[in-house]
């Protein structure tokens, strides 16, 4: 029988239910004292006159006398410090109070200077570059008046069907809380009120991304112990970090949709993690519970309030029917009160009050914004979020002087480098792949040709071209794009081609149920790759894809996302070996869409296939292995790089010591490289079934060609805790075993017992 530390659960429970209520402003208080119950309700309103990209079918109307009225608490969707001044001065001239708005944006990966999508940050595993590009991103949009950023978005995904796992940081809870603290961190800066600073906000809270089937919006029903020990770390992490504010999310937790479900946003966000900022509904979905049938917009706007929801976002059920409510006795002015103070506290952290024109300063914009170290930073970030999935008779890196047959849809577009979330970006600055080759290789050959559409459908481009024309249909037939690619290659010596998904393939309301390349495209590869020229498949994606076939074609492929505003460079770099890839996927890539969900750290089961080979009554399937395509933690480099050694310091520890696995890494191929190690642990008997791994440790680390180094990792019984079946976070003593490798796939190398 395992004992568990009795002492530990104790001491847990202690740190997290007495929590210290966050000391009052005087100043607020002061506030709250002269306003009106209208004027607070008014607090609780955020419109949009819907200058971003308005995802509902809502968009604010009459918001300048709304504003005068006192009736609008924040606003998104503006931008700049004139257009802001104004807004401000109605709230804070034509009020009774004058209480300055919050300006509000959705900077998702970079303002102005767009850098890669979430998903290709992520699998840089650079903790120091992920801060620096959210102080950038943060630096450049309050330059630009904005004090309030809907970022980060950490959902944990593990369906590449569901068009939103681009915003996000892939499938691993352990991962995603490095990168939700360090954006957090990056964003908030240690003092709010620094006008370089804003608040951030976690969304969506929460289990956004296990939408059924992987459709966008859809229900989501999971047991509360895997909410605790897979969903919910990332947005703790968050709050930990002290992230000033939690969007809640548009569907349903335990049947009740997240917006209006107290048991998420009193009983864990604020009584047991000790949340004190406040809450704000995703685009009107406090509405939507009125279609997921809770009752009409009084019912939902009073069952939100309740929940611990404090900003109705674009749908003005609270504006509209509260007051109303609170006559009926369905809630009370305390309630009210409580969310409008969560509201002026906001404002007061960012210092506001003092000065409501804080981020208004007409000369940042000029200054800040794009400039040229923006770029270089944004650069960086695209080089470092790649992922080298296929070497093929060392192809790569190019020569800077090789003839080349650039070619492919996406190889001279701008349309869709910037990637989906990217609305205070604009495509035309962003440098195609064909100028970034011209940039960085002057002296290479280099012809052009499309060589196909991005897709051929015409109904499905109508779908994806919401935003901008992101599928341009040639006039020319397909046979014709085909034929021009296929006579450069001719008189070339190798063929790059470009290829994969349009921006708006991915994101919001983007969900797939075939993550396959599109047939127009796949007609292509398939035919260069019979040409017998060397071929490199630059693959563009907001998710991973189902590449199963390509992985078979004599090809490279390097993957490249959507790389922000600095593409053509950044691939430019990497094509021609400036810089050697060092990218690893943190989502899996599925060998097809019916394996999904796959994810590394799936538990064993009682019925484990005992190897690859198809077994009758084990899990696995008839017609596919169950191992993914590409592993989570997979990727490559032009080096490689050996695994030696692989050790901990001692057989046992106690709950009051430490232990230290270590590994040595060798680079024994022929170029300059960076690894990313991780250490996986597998818990071999708890009281509740374990995953089969689980990350518990990463660094990145550079080596020369030739060299040696030791990587160490020191665990802790801490590391070693997670939820049990009356979720208390707790350690069981017991044997684990372990791995360092780079990638998620490997065996196991080594045990240790925790005493
Ligand atoms: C998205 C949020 C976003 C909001 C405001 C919603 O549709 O789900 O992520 O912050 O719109 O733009």
């Amino acid at each position: 029988m395992r004992k568990i530390y009795l002492s530990f659960i104790l001491l847990f429970c202690l740190g997290t239910s007495v929590m210290t209520a966050q000391e009052r402003i005087p100043e607020v208080e002061e506030l709250l004292k002269k306003m009106s119950l209208e004027e607070k309700i008014g607090q609780l309103n955020l419109l949009t006159p819907g200058g971003g990209i308005a995802t509902g079918a809502v968009v604010s109307e009459d918001v300048e006398t709304k504003i005068k009225a006192g009736n609008v608490g924040g606003l998104f969707g503006v931008s700049g410090p004139e257009k802001i001044r104004i807004a401000q001065e109605f709230a804070v001239n034509d009020t009774r109070l004058g209480i300055p708005l919050l300006i509000g944006s959705d900077v998702i990966h970079g303002y102005k200077t767009t850098y890669p999508i979430p998903l290709g940050t992520a699998s840089s595993w650079d903790m120091d570059l992920t801060k620096e590009l959210a102080q950038m991103a943060a630096k450049e949009a309050t330059a630009d008046g904005i004090n309030w950023n809907f970022s980060p978005m950490v959902d944990i995904a593990r369906d590449p069907r569901w068009g939103r796992i681009a915003e996000g940081a892939g499938e691993d809870p352990y991962l995603g809380s490095q990168i939700a603290k360090a954006v957090v961190k990056g964003y908030q800066g240690d003092d709010l009120t620094k006008p370089e600073t804003m608040l951030a906000t976690v969304k969506h809270f929460a289990l956004y991304g296990a939408a059924e089937a992987g459709r966008d919006y859809n229900t989501v029903d999971m047991s509360r112990l895997r909410m605790f020990n897979e969903y919910f770390p990332p947005y703790k992490a968050a709050i930990d970090a002290n992230v000033a504010s939690v969007m809640s999310s548009f569907n349903d937790v335990d049947g009740i949709p997240a917006s209006g479900n107290k048991w998420l946003l009193t009983d864990i966000l604020r009584d047991r993690w000790g949340f004190d900022g406040f809450v704000v509904s995703d685009y009107t979905s406090v509405n939507e519970m009125i279609a997921h049938g809770l009752g009409d917009l009084q019912a939902v706007s009073a069952l939100s309030l309740k929940a611990g929801l404090d900003m109705d976002m674009v749908g003005e059920g609270f504006l509209t029917t509260l007051s109303k409510s609170v006559k009926e006795g369905k809630v009370s002015e305390e309630e009210i009160t409580t969310a409008a103070r969560r509201i002026l506290e906001a404002k007061h952290k960012l210092g506001l009050f003092e000065d409501p024109y804080r981020y208004l300063d007409n000369d940042r914009p000029e200054a800040d914004i794009l400039t040229k170290e923006n770029r270089a930073l944004a650069r960086k970030a695209a080089i470092r979020s790649f992922v080298l999935l296929k070497k093929h008779n060392n192809t790569l890196p190019l020569a800077k002087n090789a003839k080349i047959a650039l070619i492919g849809p996406l190889a001279n577009n701008k349309n869709n480098m910037l990637g989906t979330w990217a609305p205070t970006g604009n495509p035309d600055l962003s440098v195609p792949i064909l100028e970034g080759f011209k940039n960085v290789a002057p002296n290479a050959k280099i012809q052009y040709a499309k060589g196909a559409n991005i897709s051929n459908d015409t109904s499905f481009a109508k779908k994806v071209n919401v935003f901008g024309e992101r599928i341009a249909i040639s006039d020319k037939s397909p046979d014709a794009l085909l034929k021009e690619a296929l006579d450069i290659a001719k008189t070339s010596d190798v063929i790059v081609a470009v290829v994969g998904e349009a921006t708006e393939m991915s994101g919001e309301g983007a969900s797939r149920t075939d993550i396959t390349i599109p047939a127009s495209q796949k007609r292509l590869i398939k035919e260069l790759s019979k040409t017998g020229k060397p071929v490199v498949l630059l693959l563009m994606s907001g998710r991973p894809l189902d590449i199963s076939e390509e992985m078979q074609l004599p090809v490279s492929i390097l993957q490249i996302w959507h790389p922000g505003v600095e593409a053509g460079n950044a691939v430019a770099d990497v094509v021609f070996g400036d810089y050697n890839p060092s990218g690893k996927l943190t989502a899996t890539w599925p060998r097809n869409v019916g394996q999904v969900p796959v994810y590394y750290s799936m538990k064993i089961t009682g019925r484990p296939a005992p190897t690859s080979e198809f077994a009758k009554f084990k899990t696995n399937y008839l017609d596919a292995p169950n191992s993914p395509l590409l592993p989570f933690g997979y990727g490559l480099s032009y080096t490689i790089f050996e695994y030696s050694d692989v050790k901990a310091s001692s057989t046992e520890f106690t709950a009051y010591g430490s232990i230290e696995l270590s590994a040595t890494l060798t680079n024994t191929g022929n170029f300059d490289g960076e690894e990313v190690v991780q250490l996986y642990i597998r818990d071999k008997v708890r009281s509740v079934t374990p995953p089969g791994k689980e990350l518990k440790g990463f660094q990145k680390i550079s080596l020369k060609k030739g060299e040696s180094k030791t990587v160490t990792f020191k665990v802790t019984a801490e590391d070693l805790k997670f939820y049990n079946s009356q979720l208390e976070h707790v350690f069981e003593p017991g044997e684990f075993e372990f791995f360092i490798a780079g990638s998620s796939d490997s065996e196991f190398k080594g045990s240790f017992t925790l005493k």
